[in-house]
C-alpha cells in the first residue's frame, strides 16, 4: 500500500461516515477504517516500505487522515444519538391537555388540610418533618419520657396494648406523638428543630374522641433555649394558623411528666350569640400542651441537659381543623362520606401557602 492516497482515503472515509444512518452503520466503518485489517491500519503498517523523507511525508499524512476520520466518527455518532433521543421525544410525547374528568372530583380531606397549613408555618421557622412508627415500645412511648413502670400517668392514657411476645414485653399503639422526640435525639445531635405529624390511639369513643386520632409533636433542642423561644413559637404559630393578627394567646401552668415546667396554650375565642369566633373575646379555648424538655428526658437521650436545653409541644390536629373550620362533630372524619367530604374538603390545586394566607 505505498501507493496510498491519503487525499482520496480521507473523502471516501468522510464521505461514508456523513452517509452512515445508524450507530451500526457507523461502527462497521470504523473497522472498516481503522480495524484491524482496516484500510488506514494497513496503509500505516506499509509506511516501512518506503525510505526517507516520502515515509515522514506519508506518515503525517496518514496520521492526518487518521485525526479527521476519528474526530468524524464521534461527532456523526454524537448527531446521532441526538437524533435518536428527539425521534423518541417526539414519539412519547405525553399529552398533558387531556381534558379532565368531572366525575372524578377529588377533595382534600380538613385533616391533610390543616396538617399540610401546620407544616408550612414550621416550615417557614426552620423545622424539618420527623416521623416515628404507630407501634411502639413501651420504653419510647413512657419509660423514656419519664414515666416510668408504676406512673400514675401512664393510666391516663387508655393504652391499646398489643399481644405479649415470648419474653412477657408488650408493644403498644402509640398514646401520643412524643416517642418521636426521643428517637429523634437519640439519631440527631443539637441543635434540633423538628416536627412530627402521625396517628395516635387511645381506647376512648364518643362525640369528641375517637380510638385512632392524629396529633403533631414539635422538639426544638440547642444552647440556651429557653421558655421566651418556646412562648414566641406558639404564639406566632397560632396567630399564623388561625390567620388572626392579634389574636390572644395565654400559658397556663399545667403537668406532662417529660416536660418541665409545663404549660396549656389556649387561645382567645368569642362565643356570644352561640356561635364560636376565634379572636379577641370573653373566653378561652385550649388548643396544645407544652413545656419545656424534662432533663431527665435529655438525660435518656444521652444529651446533657447542662449543655443543651429545649422546648416540646402537642397537638391534635382534629381539634385543631375543627375548630378552625367549624366542624361540630369528630365521628364523620374517619366516614368517608363523600357528601361530608364535597362541604368540608378543599380543592387539590390550592396547597396552603403562608405567604398567600392560610
Ligand atoms: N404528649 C402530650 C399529650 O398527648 C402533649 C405534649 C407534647 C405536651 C409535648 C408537652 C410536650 O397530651
Amino acid at each position: 500500500m505505498a501507493g496510498a492516497d491519503p487525499q482520496a482515503l480521507k473523502d471516501t472515509l468522510l464521505a461514508a461516515i456523513g452517509a452512515a444512518s445508524t450507530p451500526d452503520a457507523l461502527e462497521a466503518i470504523r473497522i472498516e477504517a481503522l480495524g484491524k485489517k482496516g484500510e488506514l491500519t494497513q496503509a500505516m503498517k506499509s509506511l516501512g516500505q518506503l525510505e526517507g523523507e516520502a515515509r515522514r511525508e506519508m506518515g503525517q499524512a496518514l496520521n492526518a487522515v487518521k485525526d479527521a476520520v476519528t474526530h468524524a466518527l464521534e461527532s456523526r455518532r454524537s448527531d446521532l444519538a441526538m437524533a435518536e433521543l428527539n425521534k423518541r421525544l417526539e414519539e412519547e410525547k405525553v399529552d398533558v391537555s387531556l381534558s379532565h374528568r368531572p366525575e372524578t372530583q377529588g377533595v382534600i380531606h380538613p385533616l391533610s388540610r390543616t396538617l399540610e397549613e401546620i407544616l408550612a408555618i414550621f416550615a417557614e421557622m426552620g423545622f424539618v418533618v420527623a416521623e416515628g412508627p404507630d407501634i411502639e415500645s413501651d420504653y419510647y412511648n413512657f419509660t423514656a419520657l419519664n414515666m416510668p413502670e408504676d406512673h400514675p400517668a401512664r393510666q391516663e392514657h387508655d393504652t391499646f396494648y398489643m399481644t405479649p411476645n415470648s419474653e412477657g414485653m408488650r408493644k403498644v399503639l402509640r398514646t401520643h406523638t412524643s416517642p418521636v422526640q426521643i428517637r429523634t435525639m437519640e439519631k440527631m445531635k443539637p441543635p434540633i428543630r423538628i416536627i412530627a405529624p402521625g396517628r395516635t390511639y387511645r381506647s376512648d369513643h364518643d362525640a369528641t374522641h375517637s380510638p385512632m386520632f392524629h396529633q403533631c409533636e414539635g422538639l426544638v433542642i440547642g444552647d440556651g433555649i429557653t421558655m421566651g423561644h418556646l412562648k414566641g413559637c406558639l404564639i406566632e404559630f397560632c396567630r399564623a394558623f388561625f390567620d388572626v393578627d392579634d389574636l390572644p394567646v395565654r400559658f397556663r401552668p399545667s403537668y406532662f411528666p417529660f416536660t418541665e415546667p409545663s404549660a396549656e396554650v389556649d387561645i382567645g375565642c368569642n362565643r356570644d350569640g352561640g356561635g364560636l369566633t376565634i379572636g379577641a373575646g370573653a373566653d378561652w379555648l385550649e388548643i396544645l400542651g407544652c413545656g419545656m424538655v424534662n432533663p431527665r428526658v435529655l438525660e435518656y437521650c444521652g444529651i446533657d441537659p447542662n449543655a443543651h436545653q429545649g422546648f416540646a409541644f402537642g397537638m391534635g390536629l382534629e381539634r385543631l381543623a375543627m375548630l378552625k373550620y367549624g366542624i361540630p362533630d369528630l365521628r364523620p372524619f374517619y366516614d368517608s362520606d363523600l357528601r361530608w367530604m364535597r362541604h368540608y374538603g378543599f380543592m387539590p390545586f390550592d396547597p396552603p401557602s403562608v405567604h398567600l394566607g392560610l
